[in-house]
Protein backbone atom coordinates (compact mmCIF):
# COMPACT_ATOMS: atom_id res chain seq x y z
CA UNK A 1 0.00 0.00 0.00
CA UNK A 2 0.98 3.68 -1.10
CA UNK A 3 0.89 6.03 1.78
CA UNK A 4 0.63 10.00 0.59
CA UNK A 5 0.99 12.96 2.77
CA UNK A 6 -2.13 14.61 4.18
CA UNK A 7 -2.58 18.24 2.91
CA UNK A 8 0.80 20.01 3.97
CA UNK A 9 0.92 17.64 6.98
CA UNK A 10 3.47 15.37 8.12
CA UNK A 11 0.79 12.54 8.22
CA UNK A 12 0.45 9.79 5.84
CA UNK A 13 -2.66 8.41 5.10
CA UNK A 14 -3.62 5.61 2.41
CA UNK A 15 -3.92 5.93 -1.27
CA UNK A 16 -6.86 3.48 -0.66
CA UNK A 17 -8.97 3.78 1.95
CA UNK A 18 -12.59 2.64 2.97
CA UNK A 19 -15.89 4.12 2.79
CA UNK A 20 -18.70 3.19 4.80
CA UNK A 21 -21.90 5.03 3.28
CA UNK A 22 -24.06 1.79 3.01
CA UNK A 23 -21.78 -0.36 4.72
CA UNK A 24 -24.03 -3.53 6.09
CA UNK A 25 -21.46 -6.00 7.06
CA UNK A 26 -19.99 -6.29 10.59
CA UNK A 27 -16.04 -5.55 11.43
CA UNK A 28 -14.75 -8.02 9.62
CA UNK A 29 -14.55 -6.42 6.03
CA UNK A 30 -12.74 -3.32 7.45
CA UNK A 31 -10.86 -5.09 9.87
CA UNK A 32 -9.38 -7.32 7.09
CA UNK A 33 -8.76 -3.60 5.06
CA UNK A 34 -6.88 -2.07 7.69
CA UNK A 35 -4.47 -4.82 8.15
CA UNK A 36 -4.12 -5.15 4.21
CA UNK A 37 -2.98 -1.20 4.95
CA UNK A 38 -6.26 0.55 3.86
CA UNK A 39 -6.04 2.58 7.13
CA UNK A 40 -7.70 5.84 6.34
CA UNK A 41 -12.21 4.66 7.12
CA UNK A 42 -14.02 7.31 6.30
CA UNK A 43 -17.58 7.77 7.78
CA UNK A 44 -20.04 10.77 8.59
CA UNK A 45 -22.90 11.44 11.31
CA UNK A 46 -25.45 10.68 8.83
CA UNK A 47 -24.35 7.53 7.65
CA UNK A 48 -25.39 5.41 10.77
CA UNK A 49 -22.05 3.67 10.46
CA UNK A 50 -20.14 5.35 13.14
CA UNK A 51 -21.01 2.52 15.55
CA UNK A 52 -19.70 -0.28 13.61
CA UNK A 53 -16.50 1.55 12.97
CA UNK A 54 -15.71 1.79 16.14
CA UNK A 55 -16.06 -1.36 16.74
CA UNK A 56 -14.25 -2.72 14.20
CA UNK A 57 -11.39 0.04 15.36
CA UNK A 58 -11.38 -1.44 18.91
CA UNK A 59 -7.52 -2.21 19.61
CA UNK A 60 -6.33 -0.73 16.85
CA UNK A 61 -7.26 2.83 16.43
CA UNK A 62 -3.68 4.04 16.58
CA UNK A 63 -3.09 2.42 13.60
CA UNK A 64 -5.91 4.00 12.03
CA UNK A 65 -6.40 7.60 10.40
CA UNK A 66 -9.86 7.84 11.71
CA UNK A 67 -12.35 10.25 9.11
CA UNK A 68 -15.68 11.62 9.75
CA UNK A 69 -18.31 14.31 8.93
CA UNK A 70 -20.53 17.08 10.29
CA UNK A 71 -23.93 17.25 8.41
CA UNK A 72 -25.15 20.60 7.24
CA UNK A 73 -27.95 20.90 9.58
CA UNK A 74 -25.14 20.90 12.53
CA UNK A 75 -23.18 23.62 10.97
CA UNK A 76 -23.99 26.81 13.68
CA UNK A 77 -20.86 27.32 16.11
CA UNK A 78 -22.54 25.26 19.23
CA UNK A 79 -24.50 22.34 16.85
CA UNK A 80 -20.77 21.50 15.58
CA UNK A 81 -19.26 21.24 19.06
CA UNK A 82 -22.35 19.05 20.14
CA UNK A 83 -22.39 16.81 16.70
CA UNK A 84 -18.56 16.19 17.03
CA UNK A 85 -19.18 15.01 21.05
CA UNK A 86 -21.64 12.70 19.45
CA UNK A 87 -19.62 11.08 16.46
CA UNK A 88 -16.95 10.54 19.28
CA UNK A 89 -19.25 8.60 21.53
CA UNK A 90 -20.46 6.18 18.84
CA UNK A 91 -17.12 5.91 17.73
CA UNK A 92 -15.77 5.36 20.74
CA UNK A 93 -12.76 7.40 20.65
CA UNK A 94 -11.12 10.37 22.04
CA UNK A 95 -10.55 12.87 19.08
CA UNK A 96 -10.98 12.05 15.07
CA UNK A 97 -7.99 12.35 12.91
CA UNK A 98 -10.14 14.52 10.31
CA UNK A 99 -13.53 15.86 10.54
CA UNK A 100 -15.06 17.69 7.24
CA UNK A 101 -18.19 19.74 6.46
CA UNK A 102 -20.03 17.60 4.63
CA UNK A 103 -21.73 19.49 1.85
CA UNK A 104 -21.03 23.73 1.62
CA UNK A 105 -24.25 25.45 3.22
CA UNK A 106 -26.52 27.60 1.48
CA UNK A 107 -27.16 29.08 4.50
CA UNK A 108 -24.88 29.42 7.39
CA UNK A 109 -22.20 31.62 7.18
CA UNK A 110 -18.70 29.46 6.68
CA UNK A 111 -17.19 32.03 8.79
CA UNK A 112 -19.39 30.46 12.27
CA UNK A 113 -18.79 26.59 10.99
CA UNK A 114 -14.69 27.20 10.65
CA UNK A 115 -14.81 28.84 14.09
CA UNK A 116 -16.30 26.16 15.31
CA UNK A 117 -14.30 23.55 13.48
CA UNK A 118 -11.03 25.56 15.12
CA UNK A 119 -12.62 25.44 18.28
CA UNK A 120 -12.27 21.53 17.97
CA UNK A 121 -8.51 21.46 17.05
CA UNK A 122 -7.91 24.09 20.34
CA UNK A 123 -9.89 21.07 22.50
CA UNK A 124 -8.25 18.05 20.84
CA UNK A 125 -11.12 16.66 19.62
CA UNK A 126 -10.11 16.92 16.10
CA UNK A 127 -6.63 16.61 14.51
CA UNK A 128 -7.34 18.21 11.35
CA UNK A 129 -9.72 19.89 9.21
CA UNK A 130 -11.56 19.31 5.97
CA UNK A 131 -14.50 19.77 3.47
CA UNK A 132 -16.26 17.53 1.01
CA UNK A 133 -18.36 18.57 -2.03
CA UNK A 134 -16.54 21.82 -2.32
CA UNK A 135 -15.58 23.74 -5.74
CA UNK A 136 -12.66 25.58 -6.40
CA UNK A 137 -14.51 29.13 -4.81
CA UNK A 138 -15.90 27.46 -1.88
CA UNK A 139 -12.73 25.98 -1.23
CA UNK A 140 -11.19 29.16 -1.50
CA UNK A 141 -14.10 30.90 0.89
CA UNK A 142 -13.33 28.08 3.37
CA UNK A 143 -9.70 28.86 3.41
CA UNK A 144 -10.14 32.65 3.93
CA UNK A 145 -12.82 31.67 7.02
CA UNK A 146 -9.58 29.51 8.79
CA UNK A 147 -7.76 32.03 10.84
CA UNK A 148 -4.89 29.28 12.42
CA UNK A 149 -5.61 26.38 10.39
CA UNK A 150 -5.57 25.07 6.59
CA UNK A 151 -8.03 22.87 4.76
CA UNK A 152 -5.71 19.71 4.52
CA UNK A 153 -8.54 17.85 2.29
CA UNK A 154 -11.66 18.10 -0.36
CA UNK A 155 -13.46 14.47 -0.59
CA UNK A 156 -15.26 15.20 -3.56
CA UNK A 157 -16.85 12.54 -6.49
CA UNK A 158 -14.42 10.94 -8.97
CA UNK A 159 -14.46 8.24 -10.80
CA UNK A 160 -13.75 7.03 -14.52
CA UNK A 161 -17.30 8.45 -15.48
CA UNK A 162 -17.12 11.61 -13.56
CA UNK A 163 -13.82 13.38 -14.60
CA UNK A 164 -14.60 17.26 -14.54
CA UNK A 165 -12.29 17.94 -11.45
CA UNK A 166 -9.23 17.12 -13.33
CA UNK A 167 -9.57 20.38 -14.92
CA UNK A 168 -9.62 22.89 -11.97
CA UNK A 169 -10.05 21.22 -8.76
CA UNK A 170 -7.43 18.84 -8.44
CA UNK A 171 -4.44 21.75 -10.07
CA UNK A 172 -5.67 23.48 -7.16
CA UNK A 173 -5.29 21.59 -4.30
CA UNK A 174 -1.95 19.81 -5.83
CA UNK A 175 -0.81 23.89 -6.16
CA UNK A 176 -2.05 24.52 -2.65
CA UNK A 177 -1.25 21.15 -0.87
CA UNK A 178 -4.44 20.32 -0.23
CA UNK A 179 -5.50 16.18 -0.78
CA UNK A 180 -7.92 15.32 -2.96
CA UNK A 181 -10.13 12.06 -1.65
CA UNK A 182 -11.93 10.32 -4.73
CA UNK A 183 -15.54 9.18 -3.26
CA UNK A 184 -17.35 7.03 -5.54
CA UNK A 185 -14.98 5.75 -7.50
CA UNK A 186 -16.12 2.55 -8.58
CA UNK A 187 -19.42 4.10 -9.48
CA UNK A 188 -21.21 4.75 -13.42
CA UNK A 189 -20.38 2.04 -16.02
CA UNK A 190 -16.68 1.95 -16.44
CA UNK A 191 -16.21 -0.99 -14.28
CA UNK A 192 -18.42 -3.42 -15.77
CA UNK A 193 -17.46 -2.83 -19.55
CA UNK A 194 -15.52 -5.43 -21.42
CA UNK A 195 -13.74 -5.08 -24.68
CA UNK A 196 -12.00 -1.17 -24.03
CA UNK A 197 -9.26 0.53 -23.07
CA UNK A 198 -9.10 -0.47 -19.04
CA UNK A 199 -9.74 -3.93 -20.79
CA UNK A 200 -6.41 -3.92 -22.66
CA UNK A 201 -4.54 -2.05 -19.72
CA UNK A 202 -6.27 -4.91 -17.38
CA UNK A 203 -4.56 -7.67 -19.21
CA UNK A 204 -1.35 -5.48 -20.21
CA UNK A 205 -0.93 -5.20 -16.20
CA UNK A 206 -2.68 -8.57 -15.02
CA UNK A 207 -4.40 -6.52 -12.60
CA UNK A 208 -8.81 -6.64 -12.36
CA UNK A 209 -10.28 -3.78 -13.95
CA UNK A 210 -11.25 -2.32 -10.72
CA UNK A 211 -7.57 -1.95 -10.36
CA UNK A 212 -6.77 -0.41 -13.13
CA UNK A 213 -9.23 2.53 -12.57
CA UNK A 214 -8.50 3.19 -8.62
CA UNK A 215 -4.95 3.42 -9.99
CA UNK A 216 -5.53 5.86 -12.69
CA UNK A 217 -7.98 7.72 -10.29
CA UNK A 218 -4.80 7.88 -7.57
CA UNK A 219 -1.98 8.47 -10.01
CA UNK A 220 -1.74 12.47 -9.29
CA UNK A 221 0.32 12.65 -5.98
CA UNK A 222 -2.48 14.73 -4.62
CA UNK A 223 -5.48 12.19 -4.60
CA UNK A 224 -6.33 8.84 -2.50
CA UNK A 225 -9.26 6.88 -3.28
CA UNK A 226 -12.09 5.68 -0.49
CA UNK A 227 -14.30 2.75 -2.14
CA UNK A 228 -16.89 0.62 -0.16
CA UNK A 229 -16.95 -2.84 -0.33
CA UNK A 230 -18.62 -5.24 2.40
CA UNK A 231 -17.19 -7.99 -0.12
CA UNK A 232 -13.47 -9.25 1.76
CA UNK A 233 -12.91 -10.28 -2.28
CA UNK A 234 -13.33 -6.46 -2.92
CA UNK A 235 -11.50 -5.22 0.12
CA UNK A 236 -8.70 -7.59 -1.05
CA UNK A 237 -8.61 -6.24 -4.66
CA UNK A 238 -8.99 -2.80 -3.58
CA UNK A 239 -6.10 -2.88 -1.11
CA UNK A 240 -4.20 -4.61 -4.05
CA UNK A 241 -4.75 -1.37 -6.36
CA UNK A 242 -2.17 0.36 -4.90
CA UNK A 243 1.21 -0.91 -4.46
CA UNK A 244 2.16 -0.65 -8.41
CA UNK A 245 1.80 2.23 -11.02
CA UNK A 246 0.34 2.85 -14.58
CA UNK A 247 2.96 4.29 -16.19
CA UNK A 248 2.91 7.63 -16.91
CA UNK A 249 1.73 7.39 -21.05
CA UNK A 250 -0.91 5.07 -20.02
CA UNK A 251 -2.24 7.71 -17.50
CA UNK A 252 -2.59 9.89 -20.30
CA UNK A 253 -3.88 7.28 -22.61
CA UNK A 254 -6.44 7.05 -20.13
CA UNK A 255 -6.81 10.77 -19.61
CA UNK A 256 -6.90 11.59 -23.62
CA UNK A 257 -8.79 8.30 -24.87
CA UNK A 258 -11.25 7.23 -22.09
CA UNK A 259 -15.03 8.75 -22.54
N1 LIG B 1 -18.77 13.05 0.88
C1 LIG B 1 -19.83 12.62 0.25
O1 LIG B 1 -20.79 13.35 -0.02
C2 LIG B 1 -19.87 11.18 -0.16
C3 LIG B 1 -20.86 10.72 -1.05
C4 LIG B 1 -20.83 9.38 -1.42
C5 LIG B 1 -19.86 8.53 -0.90
N2 LIG B 1 -18.93 9.00 -0.01
C6 LIG B 1 -17.90 8.12 0.59
O2 LIG B 1 -17.22 7.40 -0.43
C7 LIG B 1 -17.35 6.00 -0.20
C8 LIG B 1 -17.34 5.25 -1.51
O3 LIG B 1 -18.34 5.70 -2.36
P1 LIG B 1 -19.61 4.80 -2.75
O4 LIG B 1 -19.90 3.84 -1.67
O5 LIG B 1 -20.67 5.75 -3.19
O6 LIG B 1 -19.15 4.08 -4.12
P2 LIG B 1 -18.00 3.05 -4.52
O7 LIG B 1 -17.08 2.77 -3.42
O8 LIG B 1 -17.44 3.56 -5.80
O9 LIG B 1 -18.88 1.77 -4.88
C9 LIG B 1 -19.35 0.89 -3.91
C10 LIG B 1 -19.94 -0.31 -4.64
O10 LIG B 1 -18.91 -0.94 -5.42
C11 LIG B 1 -18.79 -2.30 -5.03
N3 LIG B 1 -17.35 -2.63 -5.09
C12 LIG B 1 -16.38 -2.29 -4.21
N4 LIG B 1 -15.18 -2.78 -4.60
C13 LIG B 1 -15.42 -3.45 -5.76
C14 LIG B 1 -14.60 -4.20 -6.63
N5 LIG B 1 -13.29 -4.32 -6.42
N6 LIG B 1 -15.17 -4.77 -7.72
C15 LIG B 1 -16.50 -4.65 -7.96
N7 LIG B 1 -17.33 -3.95 -7.17
C16 LIG B 1 -16.80 -3.37 -6.07
C17 LIG B 1 -19.34 -2.40 -3.63
O11 LIG B 1 -19.83 -3.71 -3.43
P3 LIG B 1 -19.74 -4.48 -2.00
O12 LIG B 1 -20.07 -3.51 -0.95
O13 LIG B 1 -20.72 -5.58 -2.16
O14 LIG B 1 -18.33 -5.03 -1.84
C18 LIG B 1 -20.46 -1.37 -3.69
O15 LIG B 1 -21.61 -1.93 -4.31
C19 LIG B 1 -18.66 5.91 0.60
O16 LIG B 1 -18.80 4.67 1.23
C20 LIG B 1 -18.50 7.08 1.53
O17 LIG B 1 -17.62 6.76 2.59
C21 LIG B 1 -18.91 10.31 0.35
Amino acid sequence: MNFKRLGKTEIKISEIGQGTWNYRDGVEPLRLGVSLGATHIDTAEVYGTEGIVGKAIEGIRDNVFLATKVWTDNFRFDDVLKACEGSLRRLGVKYVDLYMLHWPSRSIPIKETMHAMEELVKRGKIKHIGVSNFSVEELKEARDSLSSQDIVSNQVKYSLDQREIEDDLIPYCKKEGITVVAYSPLKGGALRQRKDLIGELSSKYGRTRAQVILNYLTSEENVVAIPKADNPDHVRENCGASGWRLSRDDVKLIREKFR
